[in-house]
């Protein structure tokens, strides 16, 4: 089995990459590709860089051109629940990309016109999985699960909080994750998306992201090779 890895930020990916074996590092696009061993599995890791596009291209690269059989993303978001803290970690249950708004014809926000399905659904053994470790690692009180929302942008004030929460109840926001579980969704593979809170997505948002940033990408890691030695 081969499994797909992908970060957003070098930050959340150079840890992986410094504790795997690495056997061929391949350009594609400009996304480098790292193809190796990890705890001995076989694993392709990419660093996809920010934002719904650049993760939907790495992530039907990994897919076609790779063929991993499963695909795992790891980052940081900025937490929506209001008892979410700081270095808590968010396991995907499902994931709606927030900033699709066709409402002048008549539909939700976030739904996906002519689509069947925008509301996309991590694999239930995954989450299973992810959750097992994290709360081994962190205590059961430190992890969530449930909706993540993705859009292309930073989110950083209490309106935007308040109307992601109310509208979609997502328990935290990024940037990627959504398009990953779209891409994962139409090509039929397995997925789940593993948060760690970098920041509450208030105006203090960007101070803390920055502060929070290795702390919670190192709590990544740490599900990341827990979930490898049970796979
Ligand atoms: N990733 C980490 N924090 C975030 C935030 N506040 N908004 C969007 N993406 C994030």
């Amino acid at each position: 089995m081969l499994l797909g890895i992908i970060g957003a930020m070098n930050e959340e990916v150079i840890q992986l990459k410094e504790a795997m074996v690495l056997n061929e590092t391949r350009e594609l696009g400009g996304y480098k590709f790292y193809r190796g061993t990890l705890l001995g599995k076989e694993i392709v890791l990419v660093e996809c860089g920010i934002g719904k596009v650049n993760a939907a291209i790495c992530s039907t690269l990994l897919i076609q051109e790779f063929k991993v059989d499963k695909v795992l993303f790891t980052g940081v978001a900025g937490g929506l629940n209001p008892d979410i803290n700081i270095g808590d970690i968010v396991v995907s249950t499902d994931l709606i990309e927030h900033d699709f708004n066709c409402t002048a014809f008549g539909y939700d926000y976030g739904v996906i016109p002519r689509m069947e399905n925008s509301k996309f659904k991590a694999d239930k053994e995954l989450i299973e999985l992810a959750k097992k470790v994290a709360e081994k690692n962190f205590g059961k009180e430190r992890v969530f699960t449930g909706t993540i929302v993705s859009g292309d942008e930073f989110v950083a004030s209490n309106d935007k909080i308040k109307w992601l929460r109310d509208t979609f109840v997502g328990e935290c926001t990024e940037m990627e994750g959504a398009s990953v579980a779209h891409v994962c969704y139409v090509l039929n593979k397995p997925f789940v998306i593993i948060r760690s809170i970098s920041d509450k997505a208030n105006h203090d948002a960007n101070m803390n992201f920055d502060e929070f940033v290795k702390l919670a990408a190192q709590n990544s890691k740490i599900i990341i090779e827990g979930m490898l030695e049970l796979i």
